[in-house]
């Protein structure tokens, strides 16, 4: 997808934005109150971006549900997910490397709130028939 995108930028990216989420006032928390060892998230985190713009098909997961599962999470924390990641981006790849891993983030952070806040005016989607899926 882009010639500077490999497996290190990508240990890079995720080490140094988890950094700043876990040290953030409004994210670190949420994350905390769901991730006692982080080291398997991070590498859950590399997985899951060699899928999205290496094409590895690393990731096996459900990460629409464990989003809409979590409680305390509000829109406006997207907007700061999104500065960080920004950052981070910004400072461990190239401009047009990180061009691409912040057009992936802003789409898929689209996605996971309109399955968790659906539509304004709207409200939520519902669960599918049975409630919410088993995630592990
Ligand atoms: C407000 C913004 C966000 C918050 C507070 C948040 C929080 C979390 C938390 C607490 C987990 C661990 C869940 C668990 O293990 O049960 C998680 C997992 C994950 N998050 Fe996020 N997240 C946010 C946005 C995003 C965005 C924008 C992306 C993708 C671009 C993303 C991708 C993932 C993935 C892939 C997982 C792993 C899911 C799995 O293990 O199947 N998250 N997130």
């Amino acid at each position: 997808m882009h010639p500077d995108i490999d497996e290190t930028v990508i240990e890079a990216l995720v080490r140094d934005f988890y950094g700043k989420v876990r040290a953030d006032d409004d994210l670190g928390p949420i994350f905390d109150s769901k991730i006692e060892d982080w080291e398997p998230h991070l590498r859950t985190m590399m997985d899951f971006w060699s899928s999205v713009t290496l094409m590895t098909g690393r990731f096996k997961g459900n990460p629409m549900m464990k989003h809409r599962l979590l409680r305390d999470v509000e829109p406006a924390h997207f907007d700061r997910w999104l500065s960080l990641f920004g950052e981070s981006a910004r400072n461990v790849a190239s401009p047009g490397a990180a061009a691409v891993f912040i057009a992936c983030a802003e789409r898929i952070a689209g996605s996971f709130k309109l399955g968790m806040f659906g539509v304004p005016g709207l409200g939520p989607m519902a669960f599918p028939p049975g409630g919410p899926a088993q995630t592990n």
